[in-house]
């Protein structure tokens, strides 16, 4: 079930209480402490776009699978935007590309009973209708700016939870092959050469050849080794527009 509000702090804070249930969708239009991926604040224009959160109860799956959460999340956020005719890739870990500018974030908390994961809260901003963006924002993209039209917003987070629901189902049913497989055919600068940087600031190139199941990228340095990089270990230097 979806439910709208007018304002919050943050969709993720409200998608804790225990009153929403497995695929409830809370979406708002105004968040005051939106949040993003790496301790960034996630910034979006009140009525054009799509910021919520859905809440996962995958009960079934151990902890050391949780990057699986993160593959289908972003494939039907792939899925959606396919079916509007918007062709995306996915920036490791879970960034939604069009070409080289970002439509959509995605931050994942998850809570823990023991082995397991009791509750997943999926955040997604979604630019759709926005067509100007604060300045300092490295290089963003909308659905509109894309593709000159303009979006019905429900109708976009209704097909959302549908092909994130039928993902879902192909996790349970133990098709983690066939989930991992996707997302590396989806993944952006796969098979290509681009900058990095490490948290010590020294830039090298390198070309992604893939991601492990525990969700560490695979990259290829140019002296021909394989290299492994958790997240926060490594980031992609992006070209200026
Ligand atoms: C990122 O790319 O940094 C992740 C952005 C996630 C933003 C969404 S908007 C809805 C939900 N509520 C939040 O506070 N953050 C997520």
């Amino acid at each position: 079930m979806i439910y709208h509000k007018e304002s919050t702090t943050s969709t993720n804070d409200d998608a804790r209480e225990g009153k929403y249930t497995h695929l409830d969708a809370i979406w708002a239009e105004r968040q005051s402490c939106g949040r993003g991926q790496r301790g960034h604040v996630w910034l979006s224009n009140e009525g054009e776009n799509l910021t919520f959160s859905v809440v996962l109860t995958p009960d079934f799956l151990p902890i050391d699978h949780q990057f699986l959460l993160s593959e289908i999340v972003a494939l039907a956020l792939v899925d959606t935007m396919s079916e509007y005719d918007i062709e995306c890739r996915i920036k490791w870990t879970n960034d939604i590309y069009v070409g080289d500018s970002k439509l959509a974030g995605i931050l994942i908390e998850h809570s823990l009973s023991g082995e397991r994961i009791a509750r997943t809260i999926v955040g997604i901003g979604l630019n759709v209708n926005q067509l100007i963006f604060p300045t300092d924002l490295p290089n963003p993209t909308s659905m509109a700016t894309v593709t000159g039209c303009k979006f019905d917003r429900r109708a976009i987070l209704e097909r959302l939870l549908a092909n994130l629901e039928m993902l879902y189902n192909q996790l349970r049913s133990g098709e983690d092959t066939t989930i991992q497989n996707r997302y590396i055919a989806t993944m952006y600068r796969l098979n290509t050469t681009g900058l990095y940087a490490l948290p010590s600031g020294e830039h090298f190139e390198a070309t992604i050849r893939g991601v492990r199941s525990s969700g560490h990228l695979r990259l290829e340095h140019s002296d021909g080794t394989l290299h492994e990089y958790a997240f926060k270990e490594v980031e992609f230097v992006l070209r200026r527009p």
